[in-house]
């Protein structure tokens, strides 16, 4: 059965699938890393792919940006697509001086301060959590690999523009990075009992101001897609 933003079929979606924010980065990934890649979507134009990687049967999805886009996705993928791995891929600003620019960062917490968590009347501060085994294979494959890479807390901000410097303050809790989404992916497969993961490449630093040149870019992505694909169960 479909959904309002996705039409593909019952057993179209792999139970793995890769998130990068941009849709076009999925397509991007279908080609170049997916044998046989078959288009499952283009509602708004949010690409989705299925095909292998190694013998695995994996899909690839946009996820546009943000918590709410995001959260929408996942619990599609989750509640109508039997999705049980979700491993966001995307880029992250630095907000450690020690967390340099093209490094791997994993999320093993989301802090946030997207208001994402209140439909569930908690009584208290959740703690979004990665799965632990998706994380432990990531982390097994960055060694093999010998990429360089982090393991901590992001900050899953519902602001790209600041009007103050308020990350100065998570910086200070030991967040590494900033990003978008992974707060509401972690919240949604905590939910519903099924393992996440985010993985970044360090696109920016909020420390220095430094951006990452496009060339630059496409090396990081390449580590941290080689990293996501092993990770796959
Ligand atoms: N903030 C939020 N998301 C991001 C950033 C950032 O600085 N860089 C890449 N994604």
């Amino acid at each position: 059965m479909a959904t309002p933003h996705n039409t593909a079929q019952p057993g179209e979606i792999a139970k793995t699938v890769l998130l990068p924010g941009d849709p076009l980065r999925a397509k991007f990934i279908a080609e170049q890393f997916l044998t046989d890649a078959v288009q499952f979507n283009c509602v708004r134009n949010m690409f989705g792919y299925t095909g292998t990687y190694e013998g695995k049967r994996i899909s690839v999805m946009g996820t546009g940006m943000g918590c709410p886009s995001i959260g929408i996705y996942s619990h599609e993928l989750i509640h109508m697509y039997g999705v049980e791995n979700l491993i966001r891929i995307g880029s992250c600003g630095s907000m450690q001086a020690d967390v340099k620019m093209g490094a791997i960062v994993m999320a093993i917490g989301a802090s946030t301060d997207s208001n994402y968590a209140h439909q569930y009347q908690l009584p208290g501060t959740y703690c979004a959590t990665a799965s632990y085994e998706l994380l432990h294979h990531a982390q097994m494959a960055a060694e093999e690999k010998g990429y360089d890479y982090v393991v901590g807390n992001v900050l899953s901000s519902d602001l790209f523009y600041m009007e103050t410097p308020e990350w100065k303050q998570w910086a200070k809790m030991g967040i590494l990075a900033a990003e978008m989404e992974s707060f509401a992916l972690y919240c949604n497969a905590a939910r519903a009992g099924v393992r996440a993961l985010g993985i970044f490449t360090v696109s920016d630093s909020l420390v220095t101001g430094e951006e990452m040149p496009p060339e630059e870019r496409q090396i990081g992505f390449t580590n941290m897609m080689e990293v996501a694909l092993k990770t796959a169960p």
